[in-house]
């Protein structure tokens, strides 16, 4: 099969440099592009990188002129959700403006596939759950909302362009490669395993747990996490799907079960045998009690199947990539 290039844009960050390995590992060849604002350059070591923005015409223009790009997959936006409310310029900006230039340049130069990172974020507080792809979109704060626009424009560009894509919305991506050769790294970091980790690598004195008066089992708030890798095969999968001539669609990934903040601790004390200090702090404005995917719809159409459905293995991973990649300097 004539595969082409895959352009990965926001390849240098945590699941885009996942994509890349798990890419090149499928036989596939890769160029990224990356501004190197929250990405790394070593994440991409040995791989072509254009340094530069989407928002970029000329680079893009180069780019697309010396690359035989088939398809893009999408993964350079902002994904802070306090920060998109403090600051929501930046988050429309870079996450919608900017995706529009990347579009926009696909259309001049024929390249007529993408796969867009988007989020649970896009449908805001559960109605019901699990939440499947038909749940109402109505985001609670501007990261999601830019997601949400997106999501539209795409719909729009299929009609006018013939520009065909697939919207994957993660529910909790977490772990790392399990050869620990890449980790999640972000500066400030806000998710919850890697900070977990961080205490009990010593990088922080304690774990502070938002709220313990949720309507749950033990009160602390549930998530449906996923495993990098599990993401990178569904995103190999969505391509697959566009390569077989499919329409747009949006699907949820998420393993359809949910872990506890206080489960995840547990397992976490567990793999890494520390005690990880908890303090309890007041609830997190905007966080949903239970945040689980109905992710029936990847299954069935794209054949995904996640193979990482429990937390231990997304745990393992987490740390023995950050004590290869994050720790070094705490021990
Ligand atoms: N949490 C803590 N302490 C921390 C960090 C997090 O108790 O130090 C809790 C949060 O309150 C939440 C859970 O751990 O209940 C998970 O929090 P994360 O920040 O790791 O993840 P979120 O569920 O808030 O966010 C994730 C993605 C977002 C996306 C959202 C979709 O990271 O990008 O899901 O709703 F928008």
């Amino acid at each position: 099969m004539n595969t082409g290039v895959v352009l990965v844009v926001g390849g240098a960050g945590y699941i885009g440099s996942h994509m890349v390995k798990y890419l090149r590992e499928a036989g596939r060849e890769v160029v990224v592009l990356d501004n190197l604002s929250s990405g790394y350059r070593d994440a991409v070591a040995g791989v072509p990188l254009v340094e530069g923005d989407m928002g970029d015409r000329a680079v893009l223009d180069v780019l697309f002129q010396r690359y035989a790009v088939d398809a893009v997959m999408h993964f350079a936006g902002y994904i802070e959700v306090g920060e998109s409310v403090r600051d929501p310029g930046k988050y429309y900006r870079n996450n919608v403006s900017h995706t529009l230039e990347l579009l926009d340049a696909m259309v001049r130069h024929g390249v007529d596939k993408l796969i867009f990172s988007s989020t649970a974020a896009v449908y805001g507080e559960p109605c019901y759950k699990p939440i499947d792809e038909s749940h109402p979109r109505e985001p609670i704060n501007p990261y999601g909302r830019s997601k949400q626009m997106v999501e539209a424009i795409l719909a729009d560009y299929e009609r006018a362009h013939g520009l065909r894509s697939v919207s994957l919305r993660y529910f909790n991506a977490a772990g790392a490669d399990p050869e620990g050769e890449l980790a999640e790294r972000h500066d400030p970091e806000t998710h919850l395993i890697p900070i977990i980790l961080e205490a009990a690598a010593g990088k922080r004195p304690h774990i502070a747990v938002y709220g313990r008066d949720y309507p749950t089992a033990d009160g602390t708030c549930v998530r449906d996490y996923v495993h990098v890798q599990d993401l990178c095969r569904a995103h190999l999968l969505a391509l697959e799907h566009l390569r077989q001539g499919a329409a747009s669609a949006a699907f949820n990934l998420g393993n359809g079960g949910g872990f506890s903040v206080q489960q995840v601790i547990d397992v976490a004390r567990e793999v890494t045998g520390q005690p990880i200090a908890v303090v309890d702090e007041a609830r997190r404005e905007g966080d949903p009690a239970v945040l689980v995917a109905d992710a029936t719809a990847a299954r069935e159409v794209l054949g995904w199947q996640p193979v990482h459905d429990r937390l231990e293995p997304i745990i393992e991973h987490a740390w023995k990539a950050g004590q290869e990649i994050l720790y070094q300097d705490f021990e």
